[in-house]
């Protein structure tokens, strides 16, 4: 397999890893990635059948599961009911469970919502430049999720503290004060949810905790356990990558001059500059992929942004082309996994730059936006603009 090194944290890279992932895909459909030790897909064709495939998967094959340590055995105790890291029986089940909380019903009912949202956050923008992101793109899908979960909204700040603890756990290079600090909000965020289950449980609101908590009260349906990681995981999942493409998306807008959102625009800025780059697949059995064999036990990188820029699935790939047919990319990831969210953050993604260009047609960049030098969130550190 043919191999390349390149640091996921180097600022060059992550300002712009798109020309890597051409130059890397040319040599080869997967590629050794030499810094993570992991086969990478970099195709579009490998990405979505490494992502579909059964015979791989996000949970850790038993024989490999290590010992945690005691400082991070509050933040495993989390990870180890979350369906994003679980695969059948248990992931259908969990999944099930939301999937019939998260119903279309109740995602359509939050348009109007989301639409009052992006207004009144857009009627307190300042006079002079100002950080989008701090005054649109992180409030709106952190307060959209707590009203949909029915956590109180002004608890969002310290959502969001709990939240960016928690998802650090995924970035290369994490230190010992990452992994501290994520045990320290895993066990603060279960004891606030083991408080809003308790309330809930006496006083039931048409809110999706009150109809996890009917779904783990009818039965053997989610346990108490389950409840707490799935409602952590839908905060943590339902806003930060969301913040990221609202901030990624209106950067594109704005540098490209495009003004009309429509779906084909949402899909388009969801395709060109995703705030996931890479989703990992376990290997179960013996697979070929891409013309690679792997067997269990191996991992394989899912690039998901390298997939959306592949030539032979989206023609002139690093054009920003709203008008292009719409197909489907890979930024939700896919298969049984496929984010549970793609429909909320669509109509918020819509909505919410539909309400923007709208309301300010002088929107413009006012110093040069840069990308933090992370590679679990490829998202901006701040969008400084005018209106
Ligand atoms: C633009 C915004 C978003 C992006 C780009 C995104 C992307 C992703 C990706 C790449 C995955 C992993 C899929 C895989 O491994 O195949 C995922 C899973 C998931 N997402 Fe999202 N997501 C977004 C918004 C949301 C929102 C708003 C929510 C919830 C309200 C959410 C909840 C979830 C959940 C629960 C999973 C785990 C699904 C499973 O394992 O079955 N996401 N998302």
């Amino acid at each position: 397999m043919k191999r390349f090194d390149q640091s996921p944290t180097d600022p060059q890279f992550v300002q712009n890893p798109y020309p890597t992932y051409k130059q890397v895909r040319d040599t080869d459909e997967i590629v050794w990635w030499g810094t993570y030790g992991m086969a990478c897909a970099m195709s579009y064709d490998t990405v979505r059948l490494a992502l579909r495939d059964k015979r791989m998967g996000r949970e850790q094959p038993a024989e490999l599961v290590q010992p945690v340590p005691d400082h991070m055995k509050p933040f495993y105790a989390i990870e180890a009911h979350s369906m994003l890291e679980l695969e059948p029986p248990v992931h259908t089940r969990l999944r099930g469970q939301v999937l019939r909380a998260f119903t279309s019903r109740r995602i359509a009912a939050l348009g109007p919502e989301i639409e009052a949202l992006s207004h009144h956050l857009i009627d307190q923008f300042p006079e002079g430049p100002f950080d989008l992101l701090d005054a649109f793109a992180k409030p709106l899908p952190v307060i959209i999720i707590a009203r949909l979960l029915g956590v109180p909204e002004e608890d969002a700040d310290q959502l969001l503290i709990w939240s960016n603890a928690m998802v650090a756990m995924y970035q290369a290079g994490r230190t010992r004060q990452i992994e501290d600090d994520a045990s320290r909000a895993a066990l603060d965020f279960t004891a606030y949810l083991q408080d809003v289950i308790a309330a809930k449980r006496k006083a039931p609101a048409d809110d999706l905790i009150s109809t996890l908590i009917a779904a783990s009260d009818s039965g053997e349906k989610l346990n108490e356990n389950e409840l707490i990681t799935t409602c952590i995981l839908l905060l943590n999942a339902g806003h930060e990558a969301t913040v990221h493409t609202i901030g990624n998306g209106t950067k594109t807008l704005l540098e490209t001059g495009h003004r009309d959102i429509t779906d084909g625009c949402v899909e388009e800025i969801l395709r060109f500059d995703p705030p996931l780059h890479m989703f990992t697949r376990h290997v179960y059995e013996d697979v070929s992929l891409g013309g690679h064999d792997f067997k269990r036990g191996d991992q394989i990188g899912c690039m998901l942004a390298a997939a959306n820029r592949d030539p032979l699935a989206y023609p002139d790939p690093d054009v920003f082309d709203p008008t292009r047919p719409i197909k489907q990319n890979t930024s939700f990831g896919g298969g049984i996994h496929f984010c549970v969210g793609a429909p909320l953050a669509r109509l918020e993604l819509k909505i919410a730059l539909a309400a923007l260009f709208d309301r300010c047609p002088n929107l413009a960049i006012a110093a040069p936006p840069q990308y933090g030098n992370v590679y679990h969130f490829h998202g901006l550190t701040a969008l400084q603009v005018t209106t």
